[in-house]
């Protein structure tokens, strides 16, 4: 009996041979096969340490694909919100595309112009930049500084200044714009400390004009992250900063880059229908709508859009347990590795990859899904249908390559789930049984 309930196995070799024998694969089964990964793919994962963030490179490179070509149609230069996701891999093959970075720390600065973007490439965002962080950016070179107060525009031309340097910059303009996206990453409100807001123009115009070591090149806005209603926000964000610029070059400055920011949302309900983000409505709506001369550059900062779909986090079921009131599956990833779900209740498909194998579910149930952090708030999805899910189960949380493994934490001291890439899963670490002290395979 010790065994039995000890065992992953046991209870995965039961359920496959009961779907052998009872089970025939019918319409309903095929709907909970899920189709981001074929079963030869499933046995090979199932196989690996868990936790771990999957990366579908085929997927990965598709979409960095077709945003370049739709970037190019449009004239539209992109440059990669560094922060969404900072695996090197990913990043050497967004650099290899021509793009550009969107940092937003001296250690992204650093960290992309390793990973092969050219320093006149990269851009620095962030309200709270450090005297060395602004020291070692000045002295890389970089495309620009969007700064986003007054004061930081002195330290910067000081610094330059005394350095015998001088500093692009642009400035980052909050417009006051409703991104209808969720509050904690609305960030072109009045209310959020981003970027600098109307009542500061003129004293700004007259700053930029007087600051001898630093160069002027354009205007900044980024409004917020995971937009749906892409047409109708971003249209608004182009009728602003179009005002906003004929502002700055009546009053006597040229504005010969406008940077948009990044914002794209992407379907988390379904990533299987919609795996690219609508990158094409995107660049249409801004093309559309922003009014720009020929010698004027625009500039997009896609994240999410570009990363978000091609993650998955792997992780395995550690025990089932029926409460009074709900059955929870209690997993062995947790908010330590994507802190998303605790931090602004987002929501991620999760489906369990091993069930997916059997030809016939014994039965469906709704389950509490959760981690094993001692926190209340560690839950990746409450209610949810699932397949009779046992000890040991492969589980995809789905959409997780953007602001997952960036923001991982070793709270609890667990450690840090590595990176799987689905082009080289035999350099994975292999699961062990601690029964026999074997591997899994
Ligand atoms: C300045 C800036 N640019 C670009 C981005 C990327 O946004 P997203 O991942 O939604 O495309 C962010 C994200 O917060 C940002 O702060």
């Amino acid at each position: 009996m010790s065994y039995i309930l000890r065992n992953y196995g046991f209870f995965r070799y039961f359920c496959n041979r009961f779907s052998d024998i009872f089970g025939k694969r019918t319409e309903l089964s095929t709907i909970y096969y899920q189709k981001m990964l074929d079963i030869n793919t499933i046995e090979k994962l199932d196989k690996i340490a868990t936790p771990f963030y999957y990366y579908d490179m085929d997927l990965f490179r598709r979409t960095v694909d077709t945003a370049s070509e739709l970037a190019q149609q449009h004239s539209i230069m992109v440059h990669y919100a560094v922060k969404a996701n900072v695996e090197r891999r990913l990043l050497e093959y967004i650099s290899s595309k021509g793009f550009g970075a969107d940092c937003v720390s001296g250690n992204e600065v650093l960290h992309a112009h390793e990973c092969g973007f050219p320093a006149g490439k990269i851009v620095y965002a962030g309200v709270g930049k450090s005297d060395k962080e602004i020291y070692n950016a000045l002295k890389l070179g970089i495309e620009a500084f969007n700064c986003e107060s007054l004061q930081e525009i002195y330290v910067i031309n000081e610094m330059a200044h005394v350095h015998g340097l001088k500093a692009n910059v642009s400035v980052r303009i909050n417009p006051d714009i409703d991104a209808h996206t969720h509050k904690y990453v609305t960030t072109g409100l009045y209310e959020n400390k981003f970027g600098i807001s109307q009542h500061e123009f003129d004293k700004l115009i007259d700053i930029l004009k007087k600051s001898e070591h630093i160069n002027f090149i354009g205007l900044h806005f980024h409004i917020g992250s995971q937009i749906t209603r892409v047409d109708e926000v971003f249209a608004l964000e182009c009728r602003r900063v179009n005002e906003i610029v004929a502002y700055f070059e009546r009053n006597g400055l040229t504005v010969s880059n406008i940077n948009l920011g990044g914002g794209l949302g992407v379907d988390y309900d379904d990533p299987d229908e919609n795996p690219i983000a609508d990158f094409g409505t995107w660049f249409r709506t801004i093309s559309e709508n922003i009014v720009r001369r020929d010698d004027q550059k625009v500039h997009v900062e896609p994240g999410r859009s570009l990363v978000a779909q091609c993650g998955t986090l792997m992780s395995r079921v550690l025990f089932v347990k029926s409460g009074e009131t709900k059955n929870f599956l209690i997993m062995d990833a947790g908010m330590n590795d994507l802190i998303r779900p605790a931090l602004y209740g987002a929501y991620h498909k999760i489906e369990n990859l091993s069930a997916s194998q059997r030809t016939f579910y014994p039965t469906h149930q709704a389950y509490d899904i959760v981690g094993p952090v001692c926190e209340s708030s560690d839950v990746w999805g409450a209610g949810r249908l699932l397949p009779l899910s046992v000890r040991g189960d492969l589980m995809a949380i789905r959409s997780t390559g953007a602001y997952g493994q960036v923001m991982a934490s070793r709270y609890n001291m667990k450690d840090l789930a590595p990176s799987v890439f689905s082009d080289s899963l035999e350099d994975a670490a292999e699961a062990v049984d601690y029964f026999t002290l074997s591997s899994r395979a």
